[in-house]
């Protein structure tokens, strides 16, 4: 598999390195420590190794103020169709509008995670909450909590995969959570699979830790060191075995394979285990591993009783050349999107996109996507950037003004992106 676009294939390398030691960072703070291992890459990403993108074109916007002259006219709502199942959602475009307000905030759910409440953390600009993606050919309805509890009702949804499918569990209980009295709701977290409980609906909005979907020996506890990780690209059972009985599915995979380096697989066991694995390129370590979970859903899943659906890959926006800003520092400052039409950088892997579709079309099991890879890839203002944590702190001041080394442009704000992704989910559920 090549990449299918031939472009400065060097300092992609060199970003993905940083990106991950960028998660292995972030991850650190499930294991309650920075090894000097992981600062030390960190600190290697340096800003030179980010070479300009060839052919650029300007960028379509130039104006700095908040206020952004794209307001929908309503006509142009009222030629579109109502959403339907097959409208290609991913062809659209981001409308800023004061008067659209989340559903919640990081004062009012009490549910999310600090690395995610980006105001909570000092982020001071807010535009950025107030963008509605509207697809070219539909109307994508806005999310009613009241429908999402209805339809769950009596139900079990479960999202599964790694920290951005986190954060869609998180956008989603808070998108809910207020309509339900104290007494009728819980939350258990565990480090693996957490259980948020709506009791008068009988309902149940879960997650379950899987970076990798397939087993690995770094599932959890993490190991810092990307070196050792190991995967086992041919087992899934561990894992699945929690995934029975629920009603609706949602997966995803994506960032943990973009390591930078060659993914250590195991097939099969071995006397030695540690010996006997093989190094793949990640795109075709993904393939296998995919086929292993396609595998899994086909001989288990019964499609008349569960919904599956797969989440696409969440870019990351940690080269700001990608949209045309030289001087940028990752996505650090970024405050509006970028609008540009099909829109796609550096951090959105196409051969990995090509291994999901190809793996999934030979599924007897359908697979619903919530492709919000294109949507998200405009959303350079969404992520967390300097107003997180790292090792289960926040950033320090001297962190907050390194933007080059610190700067999550992987994770997104919460209210924020990820709400979006879930508006979808309920158009489809
Ligand atoms: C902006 O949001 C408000 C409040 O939700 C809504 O009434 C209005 O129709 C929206 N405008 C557009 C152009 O979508
Ligand atoms: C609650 O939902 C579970 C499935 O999640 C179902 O097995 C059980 O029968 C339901 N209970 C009631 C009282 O509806
Ligand atoms: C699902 O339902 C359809 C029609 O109701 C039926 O023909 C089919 O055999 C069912 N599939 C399974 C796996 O039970
Ligand atoms: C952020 O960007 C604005 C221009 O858009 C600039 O005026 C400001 O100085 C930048 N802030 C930082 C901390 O770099
Ligand atoms: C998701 O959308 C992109 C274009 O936006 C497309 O290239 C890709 O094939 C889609 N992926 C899936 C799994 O449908």
């Amino acid at each position: 598999m090549k990449p299918s676009h031939g472009k400065v294939p060097i300092s992609i390398v060199a970003i993905v390195v940083c990106v991950f030691a960028f998660v292995g960072l972030l991850y650190t703070k499930d294991i309650g420590y920075i090894s000097s291992a992981t600062v030390l890459s960190i600190s290697s990403c340096k800003p030179e190794l980010i070479i300009d993108h060839p052919n650029k074109s300007p960028s379509v916007e130039k104006k700095v103020n908040s206020a952004p002259e794209e307001v929908l006219g309503s006509d142009e709502e009222e030629d579109k169709d109502e959403f339907y199942p097959h409208c290609r959602v991913d062809r659209g475009k981001w409308v800023f509008n004061s008067s659209f307000k989340p559903l919640y905030s990081d004062r009012t759910c009490g549910y999310l995670e600090r690395q995610v409440a980006c105001v909570k953390n000092g982020r001071p600009d807010s535009d950025y909450r107030h963008w509605e993606w509207k697809p070219d050919e539909c109307i994508l309805p806005r999310f009613d909590p009241k429908l999402a509890l209805e339809k769950l009702r009596g139900k079990r949804l479960m999202f599964v995969g790694d920290s951005l499918q986190r954060g869609q569990w998180e956008s989603f209980v808070c998108m809910v959570e207020f309509m339900i009295p104290t007494e009728e709701k819980s939350m258990k977290r565990g480090h693996v699979h957490s259980v948020f409980k709506a009791k008068g609906y009988n309902a149940t909005i879960e997650f379950y830790w899987a970076p990798y979907l397939v087993e690995s020996n770094s599932d959890f506890p993490i190991i810092d060191d990307i070196k050792k990780r190991i995967l086992r690209v041919d087992r899934v059972a561990k894992h699945a075995k929690h995934w029975v009985d629920v009603d609706i599915l949602v997966f995803n995979t994506y960032i943990w394979w973009l390591n930078g380096y060659k993914i250590k697989t195991l097939w099969g066991s071995f006397p030695n285990e540690e010996e006997g694995y093989e190094e793949l390129d990640a795109p075709s370590a993904y393939r296998v591993a995919l086929r292993t979970w396609a595998n899994w859903v086909d001989t288990t899943i019964d499609p008349n009783k569960t919904r599956v659906f797969f989440t696409t890959m969440s870019p990351t926006h940690m080269r700001s050349a990608d949209w045309n800003n030289k001087k940028g520092k990752r996505c650090f400052n970024e405050t509006r999107p970028y609008l540009k039409r099909g829109h796609w950088g550096t951090g959105s892997d196409k051969r990995i996109m090509e291994a999901v579709v190809s793996v999934t079309e030979r599924m007897q099991v359908p697979i619903t996507f919530i492709n919000i890879t294109q949507i998200s890839e405009h959303r350079i203002d969404g992520h967390t950037s300097v107003y997180t944590e790292t090792g289960g702190k926040l950033l320090t001041d001297e962190q907050k003004a390194d933007p080059l080394h610190y700067a999550d442009c992987i994770h997104w704000c919460l209210p924020g992106v990820p709400d979006t992704w879930n508006q979808l989910f309920l158009a489809y559920l």
